[in-house]
């Protein structure tokens, strides 16, 4: 009978554990896959290195590098980026406001998550961070 009690207890600490890793699970999809609809956008770390040169890089750079960069705008360089960031174009372009030209020029538009990433990081100076 003894032998019994023991194996439902086991029985249910398995099941307590495998609930808390299941919750655990949960938590970090949210963290790892920040675009799913509803799911909150971590705007509390935003860099130019970690953030911003990586959208730069999806989205911008293949045409806006090196000497023959389009408009003369440079996205894949810090240098580059930070003229058009505090001249208002960079957020200008990529939210479709009007007055800029809409980018990325031929393709859709940014997620609402990188466009918000974009102007955190602009309304903070656009620092070399
Ligand atoms: C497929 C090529 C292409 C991609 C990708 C692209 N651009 Fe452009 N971009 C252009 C061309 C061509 C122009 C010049 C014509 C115009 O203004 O529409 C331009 C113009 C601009 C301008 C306006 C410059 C001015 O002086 O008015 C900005 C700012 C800009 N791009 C930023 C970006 C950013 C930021 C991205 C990424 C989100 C991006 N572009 C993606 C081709 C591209």
């Amino acid at each position: 009978m003894e032998h019994l009690i023991t194996k439902s207890r086991l029985l249910a600490l398995l099941l307590l554990l495998g609930i808390a890793f299941t919750g655990c699970y949960n938590d970090s999809e949210e963290e790892l896959y920040p675009e799913i609809p509803g799911s909150q956008c971590d705007l509390t770390s935003v860099t130019y290195s970690s953030t911003i040169a990586p959208i730069m890089a999806t989205n911008c750079n293949s045409c806006h590098s090196g000497a023959s960069a389009s408009a003369g705008v440079v996205t894949n360089t810090y240098e580059g980026l930070s003229i058009i960031a505090k001249n208002g174009k960079l957020y200008g372009s990529v939210s479709h406001a009007s007055g800029y030209s809409a980018m990325p020029q031929g393709g859709a538009m940014l997620s609402n998550c990188n466009l918000d990433k974009i102007k955190t990081w602009v309304d903070a100076g656009a620092l070399n961070n």
